[in-house]
């Protein structure tokens, strides 16, 4: 068996490539980066099917931000990731794969979504608007994960993985999410000595967050087992409000000072968590607690910031 990857050095690839290896011991693996192919340009997407013929393909390549760069690059966000998508299909539907593995994000679904958010609420609204070119051109892999099953036979599957943190996660003030945007400024107020810090909002939303590793871990099972474009949500299906997500990072990485809430901030919606009952169904779940999630993402970090090693994104 031959298992591509692409976006492998990417947040979810890294932890990818490790559960694979240790999965397929006696496949042939590849793991691929924009620079091997720029999976924007037509040519190099049908060079990466011909020059590395596979059975499985794991399409990791995305183009994402935060929601500053989403505001300010809607169609960028939009066109690049129809992009990925659209043409990778088309060409892993030429090349006969036997099966092609697709990612989303929990942003796609409906912004009045009522959680837990099951996959069955999908189309039932238009998503948050500050990101919405990104999450409607990564939803299209949904409609693209049908049409190529119908017409070409195409075995395609779209995994909905929650909000991921953990290891090789981007911590750049402009492009991150909560965990790693709070771990680094934790980190860096702990350093400096700073006394308090303050967020925005309350505190009181309520979220569940993922270990990249769980999500990983769970890949190998679709690749075997489902052959279905249904799209399934990878979370831990646990809930936690931002300001015990607040108070455990600050224990965890050592940081003595205060947390101030800055209430006249918006909260943003109060819960969103994603429901896993489709992905329990099939005997699957995303174990580790947020506790220990933390702990090895935060040792990583700690690790590795003082000299930006191991490709860690400050
Ligand atoms: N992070 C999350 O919380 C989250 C949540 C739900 C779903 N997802 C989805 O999970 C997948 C992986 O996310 P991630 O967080 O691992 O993303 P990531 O860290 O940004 O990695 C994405 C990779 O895509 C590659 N890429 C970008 N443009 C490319 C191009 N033109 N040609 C070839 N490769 C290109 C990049 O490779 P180079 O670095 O080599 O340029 C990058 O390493 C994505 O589909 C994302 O939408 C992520």
């Amino acid at each position: 068996m031959k298992i591509v990857v692409t976006g492998a050095a990417g947040f979810l690839g890294r932890h990818l490539l490790p559960v694979l290896r240790m999965q397929y011991p006696n496949a042939s693996l590849i793991g691929l980066s924009s620079q091997d192919y720029n999976l924007l340009d037509p040519t190099q997407v049908n060079k990466m099917f011909s020059e590395q013929p596979m059975d499985v393909l794991i399409h990791l390549a995305a183009y994402s931000g935060g929601i500053g760069a989403n505001g300010k690059f809607p169609a960028d966000f939009f066109y690049i990731n129809n992009q990925l998508m659209a043409l990778v299909f088309e060409a892993a539907a030429k090349h006969k794969i036997h099966k092609l593995i697709y990612t989303m994000g929990g942003c796609s679904y409906p912004a009045k979504a009522r959680s837990p958010i099951d996959e069955g609420q999908m189309w039932d609204g238009y998503p948050q608007e500050e990101s919405a070119g990104y999450s409607m051109a990564k939803k299209m892999g949904l409609v693209a994960s049908r049409a190529y099953r119908q017409q070409h036979g195409l075995n395609s599957v779209v995994l909905v993985p929650g909000n991921m943190y953990g290891e090789y996660d981007n911590y750049r003030e402009n492009e991150s999410h909560v965990v790693p945007a709070m771990i680094r400024r934790y980190h860096e107020a702990k350093l400096a000595g700073v006394s308090q810090v303050t967020m925005w909002g309350s505190g009181a939303p309520q979220r569940d967050f993922v270990y990249a590793s769980d999500v990983a871990a769970a890949i190998p099972y679709f690749i075997e087992h489902y052959n279905s474009s249904d799209p399934v949500n990878l979370s831990s299906g646990t809930i936690t409000s931002i300001k015990t997500l607040a108070e455990t990072v600050r224990q965890q990485v050592g940081y003595q000072g205060d947390i101030k809430w800055d209430t006249g901030k918006p909260d943003g919606q109060m819960v969103k968590i994603f429901d896993v009952n489709r992905l329990k169904s099939l005997g699957l779940s995303c174990p580790t607690s947020l506790q220990d999630g933390l702990r090895k993402t935060i040792a990583w970090f700690q690790t590795h910031y003082a000299d930006w090693s191991d490709g860690l994104r400050l």
